[in-house]
């Protein structure tokens, strides 16, 4: 049986990835690697839980000797690496954890696999990085798997180094490796600190819907179901030492997301829309905010036929109707650290600022 290391399985992307394959792919062994950081939740893989081809790890990949025991341990065939701390603004606020898991923790894994694989032995590291990367856009423009890398956050300068260790593996020891960079998602299973999950919670409870900036950045979205199907097409079609672009052509400001979300609920839970609308609060910007993101994912519908499932329209009716659906998950999430981390960040913006 094929053994798969899924690292960060317990978090949004890594948990929808599994819940995905997990019972599709009963010939193969899913192991997810996990910290269990304050992103992490294993209530959402309850529903594979028990299956006999998935296992759970808690463990730290910035820890080398963690990863290496787990390489003896199982022997894995692949590695898909979605561990990662994630949170643009954590990232602004306390940088160093950052460069430990993202950087550190990609290196590790890349040793692991350094020593226990040998040549030609169908092996693959499938490395899920993001489009910030590339920097900001202009009001033009998208970003190419050609685009020079210029990232703005520590954020995205911790996935970009993470990004080139895995390609010098690649050209200097020959590990195979792929790259995916995808835009923003959102879905089920999503932290409440990133845009739409926040905003759909704190409407709920009638809290202020906190804007940055005029809103008017832009971020392409991609409903995490169809992110999670191209990371599958591409680990298992995709050419080895390659990059692969994954987006949903689907680009938004990001007041334009917030008033949609308002609109979707008012119809969800017939609650007036003006009365949404007015919870809306701009705040002081993020430093270092990129303008836009966009992105060019021809080179995947050409190579892999992929394309997106849902619209935004459709994803984010389907995201609303899932948090409305599941309050104990909610309920599960909204630890002491996450309340603590709602009160520093938005407790210190002024909301005055326009
Ligand atoms: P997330 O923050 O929801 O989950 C990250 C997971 O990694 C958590 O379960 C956490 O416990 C685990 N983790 C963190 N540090 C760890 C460590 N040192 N050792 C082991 N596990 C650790 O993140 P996400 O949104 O699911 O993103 C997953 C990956 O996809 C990341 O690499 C991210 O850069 C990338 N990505 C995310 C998006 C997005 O919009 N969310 C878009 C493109 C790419
Ligand atoms: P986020 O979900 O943090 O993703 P990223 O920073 O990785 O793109 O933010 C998405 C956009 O929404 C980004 O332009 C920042 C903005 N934003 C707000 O306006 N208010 C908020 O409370 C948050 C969390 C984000």
């Amino acid at each position: 049986m094929k053994k798969i290391i899924v690292t960060g399985g317990a978090g949004f992307i890594g948990s929808n990835l599994l819940n995905l394959l997990v019972p599709k792919n009963p010939d193969r062994l899913f192991i997810n690697l996990d910290m269990l950081t304050y992103a992490a939740n294993l209530y959402s893989l309850k529903d594979i839980d028990g299956c006999r081809n998935y296992i759970f790890e808690k463990g730290d990949i910035s820890d080398l000797e963690t990863v290496k025991n787990l390489f003896r341990k199982y022997e894995p065939d692949s590695v898909i690496h979605l561990a990662a701390e994630s949170h643009v603004d954590r990232s602004i606020v306390d940088p160093a954890a950052f460069i430990r898991t993202n950087i550190a923790g990609t290196f590790n894994l890349l040793e692991a696999c350094k020593t226990n694989w040998k040549p030609g032995g169908g092996n693959l590291f499938h490395h899920v990085s993001t489009d910030e990367v590339y920097g900001s856009l202009g009001d033009t423009g998208l970003f190419s798997e050609e685009t020079r890398y210029d990232p703005s956050s520590p954020y995205s300068a911790s996935k970009a180094a993470s990004d080139h260790l895995v390609k010098a593996y690649h050209r200097t020891y020959g590990i195979p490796v792929k790259i995916t960079n995808c835009s923003n998602n959102y879905g089920p299973r999503q932290f409440p600190e990133k845009l739409v999950p926040l905003m759909i919670l704190n409407a709920l409870e009638g809290k202020s819907l906190p804007v940055y900036g005029k809103g008017a950045n832009v971020r392409d979205w991609l409903f995490v179901e169809d992110h999670c199907e191209a990371i599958w097409l591409v680990f298992e079609n995709g050419r080895v030492g390659e990059t692969y672009n994954i987006g949903g052509s689907s680009e938004r400001r990001n007041i334009e997301v917030v008033k949609s979300i308002c609109k979707v609920l008012s119809e969800e839970i017939e609650r007036p829309l003006a009365e949404l609308e007015g919870l809306i609060t701009y705040v002081t910007d993020r430093p270092g905010h990129d303008l836009r993101y966009a992105i060019d994912a021809s080179k995947l519908k050409r190579e892999l036929g992929w394309q997106p499932k849902e619209t935004f329209e459709t994803g984010l009716g389907k995201t609303v109707r899932w948090y409305l659906g599941n309050g104990e998950w909610i309920g599960k999430i909204k630890t002491g650290e996450y309340r603590n981390w709602i009160a520093k960040n938005y407790g210190e913006r002024d909301s005055s600022a326009q």
